[in-house]
């Protein structure tokens, strides 16, 4: 099972609306499809997006080497567009600079098709990455996890949400290989269920123990002492270990804390927004309103009601008791233990 695949100029996607229901898949010639995959969610999940959006960037250049337009402001004006899918996922931006800088690297006489030869070269060293961060962050964190403990997750940070096996359960598979989690509480992750839809499937597949709650129910799991830990992804992780993922992982923070349970994150140095300090400043994604009041075609709340509908929100660093990355495990005081990261990651 892969998020995306690169066939010769085609990038695959698996369709994340359609699942578990339906195994489909998108085949995107065209940036702009990607462009449009990134914003319906038909691909979601920070490094999945970013990977996504890299390859949507050499369709970009593809098209253009073969067409009239001037191939560099055209390019870049792709990228923004690109940009401009999703907000608040800072891996998104950390692929496009990656790959704009290896288009500044290129001298400006440098033909055009040599140019979207070296971004697809790019792409693929950024899939290819991908797998190896991932592997190294479950190697990290799957000591962590005294043996025979049960964990709760939130939303999915998989195999779907990356190229390869995920982040927080790239963490939850290696440590039930090593026999340290036997159970997973997975929240469905109103409103779009990516835990119910994703996190659940891709567990049943692994053949990993998993109990799906709804998101109220997280609390009382916790009360009852049903689960050790929390463990989660991320979209952006601030110079200050605030960290922003799917709605409802503050509330689960929160409730972890309240029972003395570790709450983890688990993310790729991608992740990092050394840009930022505060969690306050993260751009935060608000979808449309029908995300809330229905769900599959099925209208749920009266017609006229006023809605709020944010995709992300943020946890803030002092709730959060490690952060596993594929450099090791990190330690309050988060901002020391960021900072010392920050030389590893160039750009952003
Ligand atoms: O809106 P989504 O489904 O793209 O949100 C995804 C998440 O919040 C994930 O937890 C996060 O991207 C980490 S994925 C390894």
């Amino acid at each position: 099972m892969r998020s995306l695949t690169w066939q010769q100029g085609c990038l695959r996607l698996l369709d994340q609306t359609a699942l578990p229901g339906r195994t489909e898949y998108i085949d995107c010639r065209d940036w702009r499809r990607v462009a449009e995959a990134i914003r319906k969610l038909e691909v979601r999940g920070a490094p999945a997006i970013g990977a996504a959006a890299a390859f949507g960037l050499v369709l970009a250049a593809r098209e253009l080497a073969a067409g009239p337009a001037e191939f560099r402001p055209a390019l870049l004006a792709a990228a923004g567009e690109l940009r401009a899918t999703r907000p608040t996922a800072v891996n998104l931006f950390w692929a496009l600079d990656r790959m704009l800088a290896v288009v500044g690297r290129h001298r400006d006489d440098t033909s055009p098709a040599a140019v979207a030869a070296a971004l697809e070269e790019e792409a693929m060293a950024i899939a290819r990455e991908d797998e190896v961060v991932n592997s190294r962050i479950a190697m990290s964190g799957a000591p962590l996890f005294s043996p025979g403990s049960a964990v709760l997750t939130h939303c999915n940070a998989g195999a779907l949400a990356t190229v390869a096996f995920g982040t927080a359960l790239g963490v939850i598979g290696e440590a039930w290989r090593q026999g340290r989690i036997s159970r997973v509480f997975a929240d469905e992750t109103r409103p779009l269920l990516q835990g119910a839809r994703l996190t659940a499937w891709e567990l049943v597949q692994e053949g990993i123990p998993v109990t799906l709650i709804t998101d109220s129910m997280a609390g009382w799991v916790m009360k009852l002492g049903l689960a050790q830990a929390a463990i989660v992804g991320a979209d952006r992780i601030t110079a200050g270990g605030d960290v922003a993922n799917k709605i409802g992982t503050y509330t689960v923070a929160v409730l972890a804390q309240r029972h003395g349970i570790p709450f983890y994150v688990a993310a790729p140095l991608s992740t990092f927004d050394f840009s930022l300090d505060s969690g306050d400043d993260i751009p935060i994604e608000e979808r449309h309103p029908a995300e809330v009041t229905g769900f599959g075609g099925v209208r749920t709340a009266p017609a006229g009601v006023d809605v709020f509908n944010p995709a992300f929100d943020v946890t803030p660093s002092e709730l959060v008791t490690a952060i596993i990355t594929e450099h090791g495990v990190l330690r309050p005081p988060l901002r020391v233990a960021i900072a010392a990261l920050r030389d590893k990651k160039g750009g952003r």
